[in-house]
């Protein structure tokens, strides 16, 4: 009776921590799809004109709040600012968790869209190197990478120890 009760209580256990892990990665999955979802929908309220080239981000800070950001283009053409500007901005401007967990980007192009070299240097600003990036196509491509991945040998504050 104990070796049975032990037995089985190892294997709950047991089980109980594999689901945890699956749950884990369950809703890991369920937080990625949505943070698409948010991508998606602000990628409609570009301003892109200029460009035709509408791009959406979402970028979810640890705090969990999700913040978008889309591209806006000027007639002067280097004022416009770009989607990842935006996601950024609107979280500073939310006043919570400044710090990045998690990026999505995504456009209507043949390949997962990169984003540019400054938006590489803005997402490091607020985000440690290993957090996930996915880029991705309206049509359902995806990419995925990491913020050190994308701007390696990157200028950090150690390159100004000297100041
Ligand atoms: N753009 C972004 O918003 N993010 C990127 O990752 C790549 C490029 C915008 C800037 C401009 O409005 C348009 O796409 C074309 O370059």
């Amino acid at each position: 009776m104990t070796w049975r009760s032990s037995a089985g209580q190892a294997l709950v256990k047991s089980c109980g921590k594999r689901f945890t892990a699956f749950d884990h990665l369950i809703k890991r999955r369920r937080a990625l799809m949505s943070l698409r979802d948010d991508a998606m929908k602000v990628r409609e309220n570009a301003y892109a004109p200029y460009s035709n080239f509408k791009v959406g981000a979402a970028v979810r800070a640890t705090d969990g709040a999700v913040h978008q950001g889309c591209n806006v283009e000027n007639i002067a053409y280097p004022e416009g600012t770009c989607a990842e500007a935006g996601a950024i901005a609107a979280m500073c401007a939310a006043g919570g968790s400044r710090e990045i967990a998690e990026v999505y980007v995504i456009a209507d192009s043949p390949t997962p869209v990169p984003p540019c070299g400054g938006c590489r240097q803005k997402l490091a600003e607020f985000a440690p190197r290993d957090t996930p990036v996915t880029l991705a196509t309206v049509d359902g491509a995806e990419l995925k990478t990491t913020v050190g991945d994308l701007l390696p040998g990157m200028f950090d504050a150690s390159h100004m120890e000297r100041t």
